[in-house]
């Protein structure tokens, strides 16, 4: 009988320390002091942010919605980190929404191309509107499932959109771009709606 373990299971032995170290972390969200001794393991130096925002799709992006504050704080909820990143959405819908009014205003385009801007115009309405609930449902301390509704709902505005223009072969959408990102950031906020449960 070895002394050592085989490598594939210490290696698995490891990895099953990591991962529950990394879930421990992320769903505490605990903040190391560091003040008495310094430390090279990276999940100790996540910042809580970091750490939830790993657990989304999109990590970087869940980070950078946030404001400098609230990424260096020292300890964040879930609700907080949902929060401040459906705002962050509703910016980017924003935006969203004034681009395809400069693409309706513009007098480019065929018939067909404008009904399509003007459904994903309807539906960033839409996708406010249920950004703005899915806010009041967290402030209000509102039920886990209309915030999913709300969120569900502002996710499906953002594919409305890209379905228009897919059924309309050979007519490329001018805002697939914006969308992409505008999915993601949704997608997020759904995923990290799901913590707050
Ligand atoms: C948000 O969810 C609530 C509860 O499910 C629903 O009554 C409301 O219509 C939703 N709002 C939007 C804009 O989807
Ligand atoms: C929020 O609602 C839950 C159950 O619906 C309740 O247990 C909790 O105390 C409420 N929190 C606040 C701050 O109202």
């Amino acid at each position: 009988m070895p002394s050592r373990l085989p490598f594939s299971l210490a290696f698995l032995v490891t990895v099953a320390a990591i991962l529950t170290i990394t879930t421990v972390e992320a769903s505490s969200v605990h903040i190391y002091p560091g003040r008495h001794h310094k430390t090279i393991n990276p999940t100790a130096t996540a910042t809580p942010v970091d750490a939830l925002c790993k657990q989304t799709g999109y990590p970087s992006l869940c980070a950078s919605s946030i404001g400098p504050v609230l990424s260096l704080a020292r300890s964040v909820s879930p609700a907080d980190l949902t929060t401040s990143n459906i705002q962050a959405t509703i910016v980017k819908t924003i935006q969203a929404r004034s681009l395809a009014t400069n693409l309706i205003n513009s007098h480019r385009g065929s018939k067909i191309y404008k009904a399509n801007i003007n459904v994903c115009l309807e539906n960033y309405d839409a996708t406010l509107d249920s950004l703005r609930d899915s806010i009041k449902t967290i402030r209000s301390n509102g039920s886990h499932d209309d915030l999913m509704i709300n969120l569900s709902a502002a996710l499906t505005g953002i594919t409305t959109c890209d379905d228009a223009f897919m059924e309309t072969p050979g007519m490329a959408s001018p805002l697939a771009q914006v969308n992409s990102v505008l999915g993601m950031s949704a997608k997020n906020c759904l995923a990290l709606a799901n913590m707050t449960r």
